[in-house]
């Protein structure tokens, strides 16, 4: 059976109408969005921090995905749902561009992207939840983080696959080669999701997809959505290409550290999988989307330089907002989820009987 998102709890009016929208017949005229033009106006400037905005945004595009437990798949193309999803796409848009002006510096000439892009995440200061997860986190902070990562990681690439029949040429070839690795390149066990969903099923978790939404804060919605809001609109190809670069450019030394946590907490190995297999797999991802998909994408159609560093910068900063979340919780000794946490909702840690089918000296990008 496919999977689909549980249908989650309301976190405001606007989600509240959406909610009670999708369990009923699809209707074409309905007036949806007027609801979230109020919705925005109550969240002011913070629609990324806002739970109502950013849970409706959730389930409008999990619509596009895999759907959402008991909603009719013809939904998907509402035009009242796509004026609503558009309402509060644009303050989040501006909001994300608000806040990574400032960090961007754009290279003069279109030779200089890869390595102009090296330096924007090079220089990224955000908080290192990596090293807290290596050295100092517990079983609970670490099985906290995997629950934050499940909203992406358990449909790990399929956002930035919508950039595919956008692109064309060298570019296109190039995001080809990195999404035929993070689908496992023809192997159902070594899809990246596969290996995310294991990590769960080892630290105790459950794998349903999206299976922890109601835990989940606005911050962390906010942090996928901004993959889904670049995937599903074509005029940001070039900002999904930059955010794609960004994560790959930044993951095979958080994903080394977060192996040692792993080991360090005696999870079991199985739980180390996704993280050893990011080692390795990205250094040669990064190469690939700094130059050739990037790079050959901006040489293409220079007119994207701006939004490849603006996807790029946004990729830093809603994963720096997570992580300063996370940490400033912990660090007061809070749980980092909504409502009580993670607490009698967690299976024993036990051994997984899914057989590893790669090791990490394996990898080929
Ligand atoms: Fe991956
Ligand atoms: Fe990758």
């Amino acid at each position: 059976m496919v999977a689909v998102t549980r249908r989650p709890e309301p976190r405001g009016p606007l989600s509240e109408r959406l909610l009670d929208a999708l369990d009923g017949p699809v209707v074409p005229a309905w007036r949806l969005a007027q609801e979230a033009e109020l919705a925005v106006d109550a969240a002011g400037a913070a629609v990324l921090d806002d739970d109502d905005v950013q849970l409706s945004l959730t389930v409008l595009y999990e619509l596009h995905y895999r759907g959402v437990a008991g909603v009719d798949d013809r939904w998907e193309w509402s035009p009242d749902l796509v004026a609503t999803r558009l309402a509060l796409e644009e303050p989040m848009e501006q909001q994300l561009r608000d806040l990574v002006g400032p960090t961007v510096t754009l290279p003069d000439r279109v030779a200089d992207v890869p390595a102009a892009l090296f330096a924007l995440t090079a220089a990224d200061s955000g908080p290192s939840l990596s090293a807290h997860l290596a050295r100092r986190a517990d079983r609970t902070e670490f099985r906290e983080f995997l629950v934050h990562r499940s909203l992406y990681h358990l449909k790990e690439a399929d956002p930035h696959t919508w950039a595919i029949p956008r692109l064309s040429g060298a570019a296109k070839a190039a995001l080809v080669e990195i999404q035929a690795d993070e689908y496992g390149g023809g192997r159902p066990d070594r899809m990246h999701a596969t290996l995310f969903a294991t990590a769960m099923r080892g630290s105790g978790l459950d794998d349903e997809p999206a299976g922890y939404l109601d835990l989940l804060p606005a911050v962390t919605l906010g942090w996928a959505n901004t993959m889904s809001l670049f995937g599903l609109n074509r005029r940001l190809r070039g900002a999904l290409a930059g955010h794609l670069a960004a994560l790959e450019m930044t993951s095979s030394l958080p994903n080394a550290r977060y192996a040692r946590g792993v080991r360090r907490l005696g999870l079991p190995d199985q739980v180390a999988w996704f993280f050893d297999e990011h080692v390795e797999a990205d250094a040669v991802h990064e190469q690939v989307a700094a130059h050739d998909l990037a790079g050959r994408l901006v040489a293409d159609e220079p007119r994207l330089l701006a939004d490849v560093f603006f996807g790029a910068a946004a990729a830093l900063a809603t994963d720096a907002r997570v992580c300063e979340h996370l940490l400033s919780h912990w660090a007061a000794g809070r749980s980092s989820l909504r409502d009580s946490g993670l607490s009698g909702d967690s299976r024993p840690i036990a051994g997984d009987s899914t057989p590893r089918s790669r090791r990490a000296d394996d990898i080929v990008a």
